[in-house]
């Protein structure tokens, strides 16, 4: 069975899906989105998930979009055609299909779904951070098409040999380019809470409900980067990398507004390296980090088994 697509109202085959070249998703990135992990052939947390995306759309005022009810039964209809058991479902809705305009057009919105087998990866120790001042918009609570920040983000971090970025605002380290940021300090966690300045993640949400099954204090609190030497341990968190450990923090010596913040400047055109950057973090034990990916997959084992 091939990956498969959902294009307003059809399934086909995924390398079939087209989509028109007046489409304000590809034009504009004027949409939004969401990701579904699916673990036994079950779309895990995927309520959760349908309701960021409705909160999405409401921010963007975008009218029009399947109903919540409607939006389960097609995912829940695309994953039994695929016949996955594990896969991820990316679905997206834009403004839809118009004469490219800057003002909303009239249109019914357009709705794409892909469903793809999921490619376990494991990773390679050490996973490390690069520290990166926040470019992004002030409204990154969204889940938008817009993210051409978070790609250049996620590049550097990787030219640099990290798994990605530590993204820093006004002098706080609030997210990574694609997941949730989680710092542990004697045994206490600490994420940047739910304002307009990160994405709230779906594990993110999740990991709340098993640090408290594991009985361990939680603060929605961003942590400064000048505290980041008093840190113990640092995990991701998303649906697809799901609770990641992290061995190291790097920066690129030169990059000087992840600490001041932005300046007017115009940025240098550097292509960051792992040359040229330092470790300013290094991992101990990860000892909480483990407590939560145990509980993660006992719980996951436990919904497969349902
Ligand atoms: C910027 C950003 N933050 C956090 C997350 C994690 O969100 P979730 O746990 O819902 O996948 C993502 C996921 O794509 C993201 O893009």
């Amino acid at each position: 069975m091939p990956d498969i697509a959902y294009v307003n109202g059809t399934f086909l085959d995924l390398n079939d899906a087209v989509i028109p070249i007046d489409e304000r998703g590809h034009q504009f990135g004027d949409g939004i989105y969401e990701v579904v992990r699916v673990y036994g052939g079950k779309p895990f947390l995927l309520h959760w998930h349908i309701e960021r995306l409705l909160r999405s759309a409401a921010a963007i005022r975008l009218d029009g979009a399947y109903s919540h009810e409607k939006w389960v039964e097609l995912v829940e209809q695309a994953v039994q055609q695929s016949g996955y058991a594990e896969a991820t479902v990316y679905f997206q809705v834009t403004r839809g299909i118009a004469p490219r305009a800057h003002l909303f057009p009239n249109v019914e919105p357009s709705v794409t779904l892909i469903v793809r087998a999921h490619q376990a990866k494991k990773p390679t120790a050490p996973q490390k951070l690069l520290l990166l001042p926040d470019e992004r918009w002030a409204n990154v609570y969204i889940k938008t098409l817009n993210l051409l920040p978070n790609v250049l983000a996620k590049q550097s971090a990787y030219d640099a040999g990290a798994c990605e970025a530590l993204l820093v605002r006004d002098g706080q380290m609030l997210e990574a380019s694609s997941a949730n940021v989680w710092f542990v300090k004697n045994g206490e966690l600490f994420t940047a809470p739910a304002n307009r300045y990160i994405l709230p993640g779906i594990t993110r949400r999740y990991v709340f409900e098993l640090a408290e099954k594991l009985g361990l204090t939680l603060h929605e609190q961003a942590v400064p980067l000048e505290k980041l030497h008093e840190v113990d341990e640092i995990f991701l968190t998303s649906t697809t990398a799901e609770v990641l450990a992290i061995d190291e923090v790097i920066e690129w010596p030169g990059n000087i507004p992840a600490k001041t913040g932005l300046s007017a400047d115009i940025p240098a055109n550097v292509t960051v390296t792992a040359e040229n950057c330092e470790t300013v973090w290094k991992t101990g034990e990860h000892v909480i980090v483990k407590q939560l990916q145990n509980e993660f997959y006992r719980s996951i084992n436990l919904i497969c088994a349902e």
